[in-house]
């Protein structure tokens, strides 16, 4: 139980890596909070976790909208009264490729580009923007943010996505440094290629996928894998870890 009592916000809970640090979150103890825009999934996630005799709230949100993470914080807050735990997870990348082009710069239109950036980054700004004066006042709390080995390496093909995870990376060092005095950490993983929905598509693609297995480690990796990263980093067991920016890729990103 090692999340026992905590309040947990994580967000894109619906699905994939989210979905799985929801579960992973609630059998060590927290009260979950999924804020996740596709309702079916926020519910369902919901329910598989009530069904196991542990804590979830869905709470329907779209982090791009302030309104909308304004609102969520304050139900969170008048239910539970604190936030323990902030997992920026929510993010949009390949599988959305029919709605925004996933390109290089010359290919990437600027409309596309500005909602890529709304959701991966100013997301995760507004989610902190308004969790962090809780966590503040309670002289306490832990951020945990879900990047991408895009934002710390040079990935071709998804400039937006790239610089959306490399803004993600920049902001948890950031927050690390000026919240540390109120006992806050902020720390950041950077997943490789991850077996969800968001990359399903070219995991099914042999050609394409070889290369996502051509790490020390031979696969891809497990959404619950990174789940377990973050729980580490949301526990008091990484007490003295702020500032971290932790690959999660089975090694790819030292070969
Ligand atoms: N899968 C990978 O290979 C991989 C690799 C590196 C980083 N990541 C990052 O990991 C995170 C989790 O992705 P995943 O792999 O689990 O993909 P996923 O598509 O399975 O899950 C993403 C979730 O975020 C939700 N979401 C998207 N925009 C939202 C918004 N505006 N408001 C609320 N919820 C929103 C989606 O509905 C979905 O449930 C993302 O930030 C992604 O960029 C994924």
């Amino acid at each position: 139980m090692r999340l026992k009592n905590k309040v947990a916000i994580i967000t894109g809970a619906g699905s994939g890596q989210g979905k799985e640090a929801a579960k992973i979150f609630a059998a060590e103890g927290a009260h979950v909070v999924i804020a996740e825009w596709n309702e079916d999934n926020g519910k369902s996630v919901e329910k598989e976790i009530l069904n196991t005799g542990h804590k979830a709230t869905f709470i329907k949100t779209d982090i791009s909208d302030e309104n909308n993470v304004k609102e969520l914080v304050e139900q969170v807050i008048s239910q539970k009264h604190r936030i323990d735990i902030l997992f920026n997870n929510a993010g949009i990348g390949f599988s959305s490729r029919s709605q925004y082009k996933m390109a290089s710069v010359l290919e990437t239109p600027l409309d596309d580009w500005n909602n890529i950036l709304s959701i991966n980054l100013n997301g995760t700004y507004l989610m902190c923007k308004h969790v962090l004066p809780i966590m503040i006042e309670q002289q306490s709390g832990n951020i945990v943010n879900n990047s991408s080995l895009n934002g710390i390496l040079g990935v071709t093909g998804a400039d937006a996505y790239t610089a959306s995870k490399g803004g993600v990376v920049a902001l948890s060092r950031v927050m690390a440094v000026d919240y540390g005095k109120y006992n806050i950490r902020v720390n950041c993983i950077c997943p490789g290629a991850i077996d969800t929905p968001m990359i399903q598509e070219v995991l099914d693609n042999p050609e394409i996928a070889k290369n996502y297995e051509a790490g020390p480690l031979g696969r891809v990796g497990k959404p619950e894998e990174v789940a377990q990263a973050a729980l580490f980093l949301a526990s008091e067991e990484s007490s003295y870890i702020t500032g971290l920016i932790m690959p999660v890729d089975g090694g790819w990103s030292v070969v």
